[in-house]
């Protein structure tokens, strides 16, 4: 299981068959209170949904939209074993939400919207399901520099997150673009792999909120 930035609580009362593939997002998750909603953008097995479950409480409810058939079916056997009644998961993509407007208090997203080929379409989508003041709150993988581009095209470099990511100005960008307000990076990583000798920039693993 990734430890990364969970706290041992969360780590041992959380089901261990989630396995998150994540880079953390303890920041977005410390922030949700007592009857929230809150959405998951490809939420995987559900590790963050059920971390979010716990904080937001029985008058909460999270909601975890994930593209992948197999991966919505795991997430739903594992809620339905350990008795999770305050979340649901819904099949979907990121870019066409399947979610109300104007109905989540806070969405989170843990290393995903880098796998999308439209981000400006995934924030958009988010605006338009948060409330007025709802709040997104990301953990995802942003480059500083240029990608070359034989590793743009290299599918291990998509699974491992890093062929997608964007510029981080610009994914910052595309954020205020949708119409968020008060954009910004809350911490930052620098990743020391070594992805190319092309490569003289840097790969950041960042949480980055914005505002409705
Ligand atoms: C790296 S995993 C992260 C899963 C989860 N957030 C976690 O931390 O364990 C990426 C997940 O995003 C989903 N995904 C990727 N692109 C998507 C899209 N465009 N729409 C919906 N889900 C997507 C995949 O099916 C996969 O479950």
């Amino acid at each position: 299981m990734k430890l990364l930035g969970y706290t041992q609580k969360e780590l041992e009362t959380i089901p261990e068959e989630t396995i998150s593939l994540g880079c953390g997002n303890p920041v977005a998750l410390a922030s949700l209170k007592e009857g929230e909603t809150v959405l998951d953008l490809g939420s995987g097995a559900g590790f963050d949904c059920f971390v979010a479950a716990k904080k937001v409480g029985e008058k909460g409810k999270v909601i975890g939209v994930d593209m992948t058939p197999e991966m919505v079916q795991k997430a739903k056997a594992i809620a339905e074993k350990h008795g999770y009644n305050n979340v649901e998961f819904r099949q979907g993509e990121i870019e066409k939400l399947p979610v109300e407007d104007s109905s989540i208090d806070a969405i989170i997203s843990n290393c995903v919207i880098n796998l999308s080929p439209d981000k400006s379409k995934v924030f958009s989508e988010a605006y338009r399901v948060l409330k007025q003041g709802g709040r997104l709150m990301v953990s995802d993988i942003v480059i500083e520099g240029k990608l070359p581009k034989k590793i743009r095209k290299d599918l291990e470099a998509w699974a491992g997150c890093v062929a997608g990511a964007m510029e981080k100005s610009a994914y910052l960008n595309a954020i205020r673009n949708a119409g968020f307000k008060e954009v910004k990076i809350v911490s930052e990583t620098s990743s020391d792999c070594e992805i190319s000798e092309e490569f003289t920039g840097k790969i950041v693993s960042a949480k980055i909120e914005a505002k409705k």
